[in-house]
């Protein structure tokens, strides 16, 4: 089986090609996961050699899905992890609201999206919990992923009824269009909500965002490549904005990366805000280095970045 004993420069150009082939860049993700799962599929289909699994790959195409499915992480829920969203509905979203004047957008991003559940049970949330007082040209979700297949899915809006197994009934029946063994979304609720292809590791991030959703994504990245993803998150929110992280992703020494818990269930981090000057250079190196050196001798310039 590849990269047992005997990895070779080839097989690592071979594995190149797939991840090219497809958009994907093999760097961004976590090399012995690719490795474990790559060995599972081989396994299965009962294939010994990185070269015989491309010619297989090229010839089925559902066998790209499937190894994508779950390289990159495939697969969401409506309202996954009930227990946080009712805290983020009670205790969070209150939050996010009151740090708006009325007359502000409120602007919300969901990364690594997938095929869109996350950013539709926000935007259920919002309806269910304020109906009519919705201004919708006042609240826009931005929802991205790298992967448009799954985008095209969050672009239907179209779930089975087995994919809505998180949702609330009362949601399912006032929000969704059913016809056959369909469930489509409603107008209303996909108006507030803007999809688009985005990688968060390379392409220039959404700014001034007030709410920003990255749950189950850095989960698969790269280790070394997780201070690049949460610098552009960073980056993407207002001063004060908050940063939701899935349950695996939460344990991040948010400090190093300019944010401080927020809450008591660990998944929440607000921006603390940093003058812009000093942005890139705080988050580069480590600060109190930066201020032994001879150039900054004010003490108190540590507490003025970080507040
Ligand atoms: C497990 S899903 C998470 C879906 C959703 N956030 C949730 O928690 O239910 C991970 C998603 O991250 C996306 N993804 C992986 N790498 C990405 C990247 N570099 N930039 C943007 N999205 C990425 C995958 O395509 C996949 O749809």
């Amino acid at each position: 089986m590849v990269f047992q004993n005997n990895e070779t420069e080839n097989d690592y150009a071979i594995l190149q090609r797939i991840f090219y082939s497809k958009g994907f860049d093999i760097f961004d993700y976590s090399l012995p996961y690719i490795q474990h799962r790559i060995n599972g599929r081989m396994s299965a289909l009962e294939i010994s050699s990185i070269r015989d699994y491309e010619k297989y790959l090229f010839s089925n195409t559902n066998e790209y899905k499937l190894l994508f499915n779950v390289i990159l992480g495939k697969g969401s829920q409506f309202f996954r992890d009930p227990e946080i969203w009712e805290y983020f509905r009670q205790y969070i979203l209150p939050k996010v609201l009151d740090n708006k004047s009325p007359d502000k957008e409120i602007k919300i991003w969901s990364v690594g999206c997938a095929s869109g559940e996350e950013a539709f049970s926000l935007a259920l949330m919002l309806f269910d919990s304020f109906g009519n007082y919705i201004d919708k040209n006042k609240i826009m979700i931005y929802a991205t992923d790298i992967d448009e297949s799954e985008l095209r899915i969050a672009r239907n809006g179209t779930f089975l009824l087995d994919q809505l197994s998180g949702l609330p009934d009362n949601l399912r029946d006032q929000y969704f269009l059913r016809q056959g063994d369909l469930y489509t979304i409603n107008d209303d609720i996909r108006s507030i909500i803007t999809f688009g292809r985005h990688n968060i590791l390379i392409d220039p991030p959404i700014t001034n965002i007030d709410l920003l959703l990255c749950r189950y994504v850095l989960l698969y990245l790269d280790p070394s490549l997780i201070p690049k993803a949460l610098q552009n998150l960073r980056y993407a929110l207002n001063n004060g904005g908050l940063l939701w992280l899935g349950k695996g992703e939460r344990h991040i020494d948010s400090n190093k990366y300019g944010f401080k818990p927020f809450g008591n269930k660990w998944c929440f981090f607000k921006k603390q805000s940093i003058q812009k000057h000093y942005q890139t250079s705080a988050i580069d190196f480590n600060i109190k280095d930066f201020l032994s050196q001879k150039a900054i001798t004010d003490n108190n310039i540590y507490q003025d970045i970080y507040q």
